[in-house]
């Protein structure tokens, strides 16, 4: 039997789809919203502050690509289905979601005060499993779609005192990337993450300003920080068609920092 043809479709790849990208206003983000629209996919960017996700959405329009801002706490459970269902009713599909939005922050083991536990395991960790609740019957509907996270390799690969509580939910999200990812993949909907390593954002602003950007960069083997858009493209692959047998997995984004054994090598 002959094989297949090869076909290589040039961009862009997104034509016609409606993403949600939650956390849209800045960093990681934003890029993403940016990119998924500059391959054609119609984007909302939903996001806690206005002033940023405005931004976003004229930078998406300025670019001549589509996208709107919708104005939400990814805390508030009520809030997250009732977007998804006007999302989908207004547009008739939805097939692209990337839970990006989270909340950082330090939480020593002695800690004893749960607020930004709660709130971390809330947007962090529940805010995936009611977003994917939300969107995967509209998915179903349109016979497919793409669940996409944004993890962190805190947590999953390494950590730092103090961050039990953010390792702990993003140690989450990559567990339910794999069960989500059997659950719906006779649907046509892939699950998948990207585990960013340190990238420029407005969130990394206290880590820069206590070590020095140069200083970490040092330590990163590809010697500086990471840009958002790095992170944007990996996901700009997994929301792809082309990334159809993709499911379940994650894919570190950190300019090779998980590689070495030791930083000793870099001094
Ligand atoms: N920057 C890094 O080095 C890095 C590394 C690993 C993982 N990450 C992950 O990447 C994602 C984005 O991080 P970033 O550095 O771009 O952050 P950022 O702080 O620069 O931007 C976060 C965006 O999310 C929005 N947001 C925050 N809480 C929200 C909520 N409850 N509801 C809705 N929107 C909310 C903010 O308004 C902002 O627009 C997060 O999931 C973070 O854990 C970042």
């Amino acid at each position: 039997m002959p094989e297949k043809p090869i076909t290589h479709r040039a961009g862009p790849r997104l034509t016609g789809k409606i993403a949600i990208v939650t956390g849209g206003g800045k960093g990681i983000g934003s890029a993403t919203a940016q990119v998924l629209a500059a391959e054609g996919a119609h984007v909302v960017v939903a996001t806690r502050t206005e002033g940023p996700g405005q931004e976003t959405v004229d930078a998406i329009k300025a670019a001549g690509n589509s996208g709107e801002l919708l104005v939400i706490d990814m805390a508030d459970k009520d809030a997250v289905f009732a977007m998804v269902d006007s999302v989908a009713a207004k547009h008739g599909r939805l097939d692209i979601v990337v839970h990006n939005a989270a909340v950082m922050g330090r939480h020593p083991v002695t800690e004893r005060d749960d607020t930004l536990l709660d709130a971390m395991l809330a947007v962090n960790v529940k805010g995936c499993f009611w977003l994917s609740a939300a969107a995967t019957p509209h998915m179903k509907a349109g016979g497919g779609g793409r669940l996409l996270i944004t993890s962190s390799v805190t947590g999953p690969r390494v950590t730092m005192p103090g961050s039990g509580a953010y390792s702990a939910s993003k140690g989450a999200v990559n567990g339910f990337i794999k069960a989500a990812a059997l659950e719906l993949a006779e649907f046509g909907i892939t699950v998948n993450g990207v585990e960013p390593g340190y990238i420029d954002t407005p969130g990394l602003t206290r880590m820069k300003t206590r070590y020095g950007a140069d200083r970490i960069g040092h330590f990163i083997p590809y010697g500086a920080l990471g840009d958002p858009a790095d992170v944007a493209h990996a996901f700009l692959f997994l929301a792809s068609d082309e990334a159809k047998f993709v499911t379940g997995q994650t894919i570190i984004v950190d300019g090779g920092a998980m590689l070495a054994e030791s930083p000793v090598w870099k001094e």
